[in-house]
């Protein structure tokens, strides 16, 4: 008997009684977001766009509570989004500063992108397969990210040969979190071989997040007492002789060294290219992995990885989110080869080995080397502007925090960086807010790298138009 697939002649009905309603809202809005140009959108940010037709939204009392924000009868959440703008279920039209979830860097369905995955469908590659066959994609996206972490302007031809480059790829893992784990595990696993019946310290900044794994959990304080013999020591960024104490007391114990470039989980907070170098050089007198988690960072600048910035070459690096600009997921860890001790079971996902996610990673990262110095550009010109609003509102704004696109504005009072977000949201300016751990008060951005200039003056404007309309005092 053939296989039936009459359903999919109407896909609404695969969305149940209202399926054909939000379907019609569905294409209305996709033909608004494709019709309307950059600029008559950006006039419409905030805004219903009533030619969209309005649909009972399915309610969402299923899902899990932490995802059940609002009105469970009525929701807002996603209809349909393109490029740097996006639809609500509502039809209100936002401009999304953050990139998603901080993973689209060429924003919601790219054309670009979806080109190439359509291409490389048609072409037969498929879009997962097993381990021990990884494919063309696969290993030539691994080629890929390690030239793009090595020397630039040139280094030894062969980096499979030389012990101190990123030279070996584990692509087979799903997510971020699946990569730190593996980048965990792989430190432990060092460590006992190494210094066996010691217990590891690890290195930390106070405010990481390297996932969901449970040891990264444990980065960030969580489940403590189920961590017996690993130590975790959590240092402020940036605090360099807290940094040197941390090696200095645990003299002989400490495994690694972890952190990301930016803290887009703690206020955007930059870390320096001194604290880094030091924390280089400690690592390699106590034989301690550097690790250096690019999930954020990663694919959001010219030179593709930020470590680059910092002359540095960690041990190991994280890399996820953008690399796919968020299509299927597919994360990767780049380690040194003296790093290579785990077995095939220990580190895979049954969804990590993606080639037509690869394929669509080394699009992403040709878009990005394609468009270095516009993106150079437009990060230098966002920084600017920027600058203006601690300048024109210095009692309400202490710093600009981050760097090139990821960047975030450090008020104050938590008070204040609620009462903005807020009205950010109201002005149809979809950003995030860091005001939920003591200290924090921080309104975050990630700018996809479809913006331009004209993008950043209505960012920056309307941030300077909302601090206007409340006020100094
Ligand atoms: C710095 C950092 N590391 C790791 C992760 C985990 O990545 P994923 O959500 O893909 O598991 C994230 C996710 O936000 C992240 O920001």
């Amino acid at each position: 008997m053939p296989m039936k697939s009459k359903s999919f002649d109407r896909l609404s009905s695969l969305l149940g009684d209202e399926g054909e309603r939000i379907w019609a809202a569905l294409q209305a809005a996709r033909v608004y977001l494709e019709q309307t140009d950059e600029r008559d959108l950006l006039r419409h940010i905030g805004k219903t766009i009533e030619s969209i037709p309005s649909a009972k939204h399915l309610d969402k009392r299923l899902i899990q509570a932490s995802y059940v924000k609002g009105p469970a009868e009525a929701p807002d959440d996603l209809l349909t989004g393109q490029g740097l703008f996006y639809l609500t279920e509502q039809r209100r039209l936002f401009l999304d500063c953050t990139a998603g979830h901080y993973q689209m860097t060429w924003g919601y369905n790219s054309p670009e992108l979806t080109r190439v995955a359509r291409l490389a469908m048609e072409a037969g590659i498929v879009w997962d397969d097993h381990s021990d066959i990884p494919g063309n994609p696969i290993k030539c996206l691994a080629a890929q990210l390690v030239r793009v972490a090595g020397p630039h302007g040139g280094g030894p031809a062969n980096p499979a040969e030389d012990d101190g480059a990123l030279n070996t790829v584990n692509l087979g893992v799903c997510t971020g979190s699946s990569a730190a784990s593996t980048a965990l595990k792989i430190i432990l696993k060092y460590f006992e071989a190494t210094r066996p019946g010691a217990g590891p310290v690890i290195v930390t900044m106070n405010g990481n997040y390297h996932g969901m794994d449970f040891l990264a959990q444990r980065l960030r304080g969580m489940w403590e007492k189920y961590f017996c013999s690993v130590h975790v020591v959590g240092i402020e960024p940036n605090d360099t002789a807290a940094l040197r104490r941390a090696f200095h007391e645990h003299e002989g114990r400490v495994a690694a060294f972890f952190a990301e470039p930016i803290l887009m989980n703690r206020e955007a907070i930059l870390l320096e290219k001194g604290f880094l170098q030091e924390a280089r050089t400690l690592c390699d007198e106590a034989d301690a992995a550097m690790v250096i988690d690019e999930i954020q960072t990663g694919f959001w600048r010219p030179e593709v990885f930020m470590f680059h910035q910092f002359d540095i070459v960690p041990d190991m690096l994280i890399v996820g989110k953008g690399m796919t600009s968020g299509f299927h997921p597919l994360a990767a860890l780049l380690f040194k080869r003296k790093y290579d001790c785990l077995e095939q079971y220990d580190a895979i996902n049954t969804n990590g080995n993606a080639p037509l996610a690869a394929m669509v990673a080394l699009g992403c990262l040709s878009l990005v080397e394609q468009n270095g110095n516009r993106l150079a550009d437009l990060s230098r010109y966002y920084e600017d502007r920027l600058r203006e609003i601690p300048q024109e509102h210095p009692n309400r704004v202490a710093a600009i925090h981050g760097k090139g696109l990821l960047a975030g504005v450090k008020f104050r009072t938590v008070a204040d960086a609620l009462s903005f977000h807020r009205r950010c949201l109201e002005r149809g300016l979809w950003v995030r807010v860091h005001a939920y751990h003591e200290g924090h008060s921080t309104v975050l951005t990630k700018l996809g790298l479809l913006a331009d200039r004209e993008v950043v003056d209505v960012v920056v404007n309307t941030f300077l138009d909302i601090l206007r309309e409340v006020g100094d005092e």
